[in-house]
């Protein structure tokens, strides 16, 4: 008989290696292979292919007609909107999220809800005792909810006891990485364990039409940890972000059999849990004076929803030949590095001299190209100390000739600009022109287009 072999598992990317590396080969990791148990032998029937003795499974046609899945909100607006319009029976979903970003309030809180409204709910903790998730459930005012509460962590458990009686509407598992599933040897939390605990839940909610809920704690690198594997496994992924010492947080679809990818849901944590934020550009736009030098208002987009967050910019001039410093928070430095660039060859405006600061109030990380042209305005106010009006709003993309890019989604940005009283915008030529032709309705915002920066400048 054959030795059993060691298998080494990537814990960061899954892959398998037959012998202990320092870095996986697949993802370049360091110190993620972990020596698990388990059965990688070759059966021979597959050496041999012996495909035959199984069942037959039943082939339709494509044109046949569709039963669409029943679709259960939860009652929370937001998480909704995230999920497109609810959770859908039968599926899984995976809500990953850095440790105590909010996911089991977020998750008690829909439980309750969707408990009040009617359907069975069972929340199953592996991290906290019932009591534990019982008095957070009280501190919230859902102490009431009938949600059935259990606090375990054998897979086996759990589907044993659910699958006597009805199926929960909706399961639970908080979390993943603390599930353990006796088919496979390993630690809770490792890749195999990860893996094989999903399989055998989703199973069950495929099996019961149960709409499934895993959490999913992820690695400093923003990847769902281990389970990066998962995502592959269930129907839905959304990840629940925001910094820890700011109140917003954002639940982002990454993946979804069942709708766009392309909307978010916004909260904000409170004493009382997280309240949906309707209108997010009111919570990144910091209290406004006039007469403030260096700040500009960005329409930024997150999938199709607006949202204004203020762009703040310092300048500091240097006496002595000190080098500057140039520090930027959630925005990209290397991009700074070249709106200063532009600004310097293109526009004559020297910032060799000064030290340079960018951030992005509230906590928010702009990503989009489009902030290049408020990251300018922003600059350009803070050397010259002239302010922006403050009723107006800017973007665009700024090319290494200085010249402005229009962007995707002016007339989205532009519309919620109007709707939180802002009356300008500058912005590229092209937009102004098309948002011109568009004008007309109420609230209207006047958008002042330039060519190039050096105009504006
Ligand atoms: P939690 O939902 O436990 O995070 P996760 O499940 O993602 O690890 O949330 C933890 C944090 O949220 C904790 O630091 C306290 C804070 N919090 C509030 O500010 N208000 C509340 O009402 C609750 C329940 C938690
Ligand atoms: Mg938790």
């Amino acid at each position: 008989m054959a030795k059993p072999q060691k298998r080494y598992v990537c814990q960061a990317c899954g892959s398998v290696a037959s012998r202990w590396q320092g870095q996986c080969t697949d993802c370049s990791e360091w110190n993620t292979l972990v020596e698990e148990a388990g059965a990688v032998v070759t059966p021979f029937a597959a050496k041999h292919h012996l495909q035959t003795g199984g069942r037959s499974i039943q082939l339709t046609a494509l044109d046949a007609e569709v039963s669409l899945p029943e679709r259960m909100p939860t009652g929370i607006a937001e998480f909704d909107r995230a999920l497109g319009r609810g959770f859908v029976e039968g599926s899984a979903t995976l809500i990953g999220g850095d440790p105590g970003i909010g996911k089991s309030t977020l998750l008690l809180q829909a439980a309750a809800k969707m408990a009040l409204a009617g359907h069975s709910v069972a929340y199953v903790s592996g991290e906290e005792a019932a009591d534990q998730v019982r008095l957070r459930a009280r501190r919230l005012g859902l102490g009431n909810a009938p949600v059935q509460l259990a606090a375990a962590s054998s897979t086996r458990d759990i589907l044993t006891t659910l699958s006597t009686g009805a199926p929960p509407a909706l399961l639970v598992i908080d979390s993943i990485q603390t599930m353990h599933s006796d088919l496979i040897e390993g630690a809770p939390g490792t890749v195999s364990q990860v893996r094989a605990s999903s399989q055998e839940l989703i199973r069950f909610a495929k099996e019961r039409g149960t709409a499934l809920v895993l959490v999913g704690h992820v690695t400093k690198d923003g990847s769902i940890a281990g389970p990066r594997v998962l995502e592959h496994m269930v129907d839905t992924v959304l990840a629940f972000e925001g910094e820890r010492s700011h109140q917003y947080r954002i639940l982002r679809s990454v993946k979804n059999r069942f709708g766009g990818t392309d909307e978010i849901g916004v909260f904000s944590m409170q004493t009382e849990g997280l309240a949906e934020v309707a209108n997010p550009s009111a919570l990144f736009l910091t209290h406004r004076e006039e007469g403030v030098t260096g700040a500009t208002v960005f329409p930024a987009l997150e999938g199709t929803r607006p949202v204004l967050v203020e762009i703040q910019a310092l300048v500091v001039r240097l006496a002595s030949g000190a080098t500057p410093r140039r520090a930027v928070v959630g925005w990209d430095s290397g991009r700074l590095a070249m709106i200063l660039a532009v600004l310097e060859a293109r526009c004559g405006l020297s910032f060799s001299t000064c030290e340079v600061y960018l951030n992005i109030a509230g906590g928010y990380r702009v990503q989009d190209p489009a902030a290049d042209m408020a990251v300018a305005a922003a600059l350009v106010s803070a050397l010259s100390e002239r302010p922006i009006p403050p009723e107006s709003v800017a973007f665009g993309e700024v090319a290494l000739s200085g010249e402005l890019r229009p962007v995707a989604h002016a007339p989205l940005r532009l519309k919620e600009a109007g709707k939180l009283g802002f009356e300008r915008a500058l912005v590229p030529v092209g937009v102004a022109k098309d948002a011109d032709r568009a004008k007309g309705h109420e609230g209207a915002v006047t958008a002042t287009g330039f060519r190039t920066l050096g105009q504006f400048v």
